[in-house]
């Protein structure tokens, strides 16, 4: 693995997409053990995406089971598409897939975004959800788990789309025209209040975007929305294959 420092964190190359979900399961119990062990409690918020299917079902198998105290995990997600639970979109189904179905869990475990509610409404009760978990504390993610799109977007923060300067709303429902449609994300603030995140890239579909994401200039910042990432009180980590840095140099 090469790996190099960034601004607020590191990037991690990996050979390829199996490599790098190995390394983030492992970066998961890690970080869910050090939480359990300081606070009782992991929160982590899921990436959504295709990307961390592997990861997931790699935490969901015998090798990884027996390492975390899963009754003291509670799961968010990054972001959701506005679709019912069951759709096949749904960021949520595909977690519960490769993963929460297959774990010793309670359903007040798993924090799901309402993607079948108004958009609005849905960021309103997800933003309220939040509040309690963290009981007013700043609500700040031991752990959330990121994709990078082709164009640059992380969870549902897409290119154009993203108020900087937010500190008010922890949640969002932006209407991305790309898709025609809304999502349900959490803010830039939100996520740069974390602990850790970690971001997962793989492909040569991503290389262009990830070059551009990580030459921190602060020009044409809010249009690569993926680089604005950078917890003001933690650590930022990209794991990334050969072919997605392919144009790092
Ligand atoms: C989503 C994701 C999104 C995703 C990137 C990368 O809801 O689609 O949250 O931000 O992480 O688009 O997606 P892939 O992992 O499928 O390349």
């Amino acid at each position: 693995m090469e790996g190099f420092k960034i601004p607020g964190g590191s990037v991690e190359i990996w050979e390829d997409p199996t490599e790098i979900s190995r390394r983030a399961a492992e970066m998961f119990v890690g970080i869910a053990r050090e939480a359990i062990a300081e606070r009782g409690r992991f929160s982590v918020a899921l990436a959504g995406g295709s990307t961390p299917r592997l990861t997931y079902e790699l935490l969901a198998s015998e090798e990884y089971v027996p390492r975390v105290e899963w009754d003291k995990v509670h799961f968010f997600w990054s972001d959701e598409r506005c679709v019912p639970p069951g759709d096949d979109q749904s960021n949520y189904l595909m977690a519960a897939e490769a993963m929460l179905n297959h774990l010793p869990l309670e359903e007040r475990q798993i924090h799901r975004m309402r993607g079948e509610d108004e958009p609005a409404d849905a960021a309103a009760s997800y933003q309220k959800e939040l509040l309690e978990y963290f009981a007013g504390e700043e609500p700040r993610f031991d752990l959330i788990m990121l994709g990078m799109g082709d164009d640059g977007h992380t969870a549902s923060l897409f290119p154009g789309s993203v108020v900087e300067g937010d500190r008010e709303h922890l949640v969002a429902a932006p209407f991305v025209t790309k898709f025609d449609t809304h999502r349900l994300t959490l803010t830039l603030f939100t996520l740069n209040l974390a602990g850790q995140v970690m971001v997962l890239a793989a492909g040569a579909g991503k290389a262009s975007a990830l070059k551009q994401v990580l030459h921190d200039n602060r020009d044409r910042a809010d249009e690569l929305p993926a680089r604005l990432v950078r917890p003001v009180n933690g650590e930022r980590l990209w794991l990334v294959d050969e072919a997605a840095a392919s144009e790092l140099g």
